[in-house]
């Protein structure tokens, strides 16, 4: 890693030798509720069943989302941060909570449209919204928790950012 410090052999004292900071990975999280089902209309009734089980029910059920969205990069010396995190919140306010929070996604979220909002599905859609969004450091995960027992993460290494 470039940011490793190196000690001179006598061990006296160490040397920075034009070292830069350290890579750090930075998260925060965020909350927001949703309606979903799981339906394909390429499959039959019954095979949307046996595939969705009750997730396939149209009328929809709700979750309590626990987005964790982590950025990359290398604190700046003058604020020892990777990125205004104030700033951070309020992306994640307009980009995610304020599309999805209480929304039926099958229905209200258009880059959801055609898709099967599924974990995975709604994590990659948030991966999309964001990257470009993100201008200091670069976006490393989005981990999306559908129940504390489920998550999906979309990473920067199969999506083109792993700068
Ligand atoms: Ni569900």
């Amino acid at each position: 890693m470039e940011g490793k410090k190196i000690y001179s052999q006598g061990g006296r004292g160490l040397k920075d030798r034009g070292a830069k900071e350290a890579m750090i990975r930075i998260t925060r999280k965020v909350e927001f509720s949703a309606a979903h089902f799981y339906h394909n209309p390429k499959f039959s009734d019954g095979e949307n069943r046996r595939i969705f089980g009750k997730c396939s029910n149209t009328n929809g059920h709700g979750h309590n989302y626990t987005l964790e969205v982590t950025i990359a990069g290398e604190p700046d010396p003058a604020t020892g941060m990777v990125l205004d995190l104030k700033e951070l919140k309020d992306i994640l306010q307009r980009e995610v909570v304020d599309r999805m929070d209480h929304k039926h996604l099958n229905y209200e979220v258009p880059e959801l449209a055609g898709k099967i909002p599924t974990c995975e599905n709604v994590a990659t859609v948030i991966w999309g919204l964001l990257e470009p969004k993100i201008i200091q450091g670069r976006l490393d995960r989005v981990r999306l928790y559908e129940s504390e027992d489920l998550f999906a993460d979309c990473t920067a290494e199969k999506n083109g950012s792993g700068r």
